[in-house]
């Protein structure tokens, strides 16, 4: 935080990075912003190069000293449709006016780079203190309902509860909600909240109804440790291993993030008797798809899979075969499934001379 050579009685720390400040976390977002037009403020900068501008949310990307640095201007925004991206509507305008459209009370501190001082408008710091998420007033889940996850998000990551008055609201926005709502946000926020792979999450977004911002289905999700499961076999979407058995249709997703869908819907149906089904049910299957079955149908053949079976490859090829003046044909598939089933049965069999046997040499 003090790398930044640049002070001015009107910037300011916002936001996350005061918060974890406070919290004696490692931030690494840092945001930074201006009371009045950062923009216009940038160019007065000595020796600072201006990268990026982004003229209508009034933001600027310098570097200075070999270092980038992004400047926002204090905003005022409103949200002409509720549950999607708000509209700027002042740029320039007061601290407090900037942190009034905020998320939650813990987010909205304010620290001088000139003097290091705090400015807390509406009461973060007893928040922290505290341990409490609160929102900022009673259309905050209505304007954003991606607040309801950043919620459990911070309440995870921090073991905060949520107000009262802030939980009642969230359950009347839940009980009425119209799904009306950029869900591009909705996923950004899932992501966040679910790969911190906390089984506490995953219980309380079932538990509290905040699944029902993807359904209007009433879901009962699996009786499962996922977390521990994860912890064994890491993977990178940690958060489809949560929720990829649901109805996700209204989120925009990846080639990947469909990919692991449609293999776990492939697979769910198998049902396994010996080695060589799993190895052929589950071989280029994604792995975020294999825990889903672990999860949801069963978590035998998956354990085998992971922990045993998928180490085992064959190691002759085609150009083997034709060595043994053998020509190529239909036959070199079935030789190799033959002897895919064998080392299968028998990780040390000698491969060369069972193909021989194979082919009748
Ligand atoms: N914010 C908000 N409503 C949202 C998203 C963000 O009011 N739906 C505000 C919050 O004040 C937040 C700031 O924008 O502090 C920056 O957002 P983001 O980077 O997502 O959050 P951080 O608080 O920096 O948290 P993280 O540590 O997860 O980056």
């Amino acid at each position: 935080m003090n790398r930044i050579e640049l002070k001015d009685k009107n910037l300011f720390y916002i936001g996350g990075i005061v918060r974890d400040k406070i919290l004696g976390r490692e931030c690494f977002d840092i945001d930074i912003t201006y009371i009045g037009n950062a923009i216009e403020f940038a160019k007065t900068i000595d020796n600072a190069e201006i990268i990026k501008i982004n003229e209508p949310f009034g933001t600027v990307r310098i570097k200075l000293n070999g270092l980038e640095i992004d400047l926002a201007s204090t905003r005022d925004e409103k949200y002409p449709r509720p549950g999607h991206l708000p509209e700027v509507t002042d740029i320039g305008c007061s601290l407090k006016k900037d942190v009034q459209r905020r998320d939650f009370t813990i987010n909205t501190l304010a620290q001088s780079l000139e003097t290091g001082e705090i400015i807390d408008y509406l009461g973060g710091l007893d928040d922290i203190k505290n341990k409490k998420i609160r929102i900022l007033h009673d259309k905050s889940f209505i304007d954003d309902p991606t607040r309801i996850i950043r919620a459990l998000k911070f309440s995870v990551r921090f073991r905060f509860e949520l107000d009262k008055h802030t939980r009642k609201l969230q359950e009347e926005y839940l009980n009425n909600i119209n799904y009306d709502m950029s869900y591009k946000r909705v996923k950004k926020e899932l992501i966040e909240t679910f790969n911190l792979n906390s089984q506490t999450a995953y219980e309380r977004f079932f538990k509290e109804n905040i699944y029902k911002l993807l359904t209007v289905e009433n879901i009962k999700a699996p009786d499962y440790n996922i977390q521990t499961l994860i912890e064994k076999y890491p993977v990178k979407d940690i958060w489809l291993v949560y929720l990829g058995w649901m109805d996700l249709n209204k989120l925009p997703l990846t080639k990947r993030e469909t990919k692991i869908i449609n293999d776990y819907n492939y697979i769910k149906n198998e049902k396994f008797d010996e080695d060589y089904s799993i190895y052929k049910a589950f071989l280029n299957i994604e792995k975020e798809s294999l825990l889903l079955y672990a999860i949801n149908i069963d978590e035998k053949p998956v354990f085998r899979y992971l922990d045993y079976l998928s180490k085992i490859k064959l190691n002759i090829t085609g150009k083997d075969l034709q060595k043994m003046n053998i020509p190529p044909s239909s036959k070199y598939s079935q030789c190799f499934e033959y002897l895919l089933k064998a080392k299968l049965n028998n990780p040390d069999i000698d491969e060369i001379k069972l193909a021989k046997e194979f082919f009748k040499l």
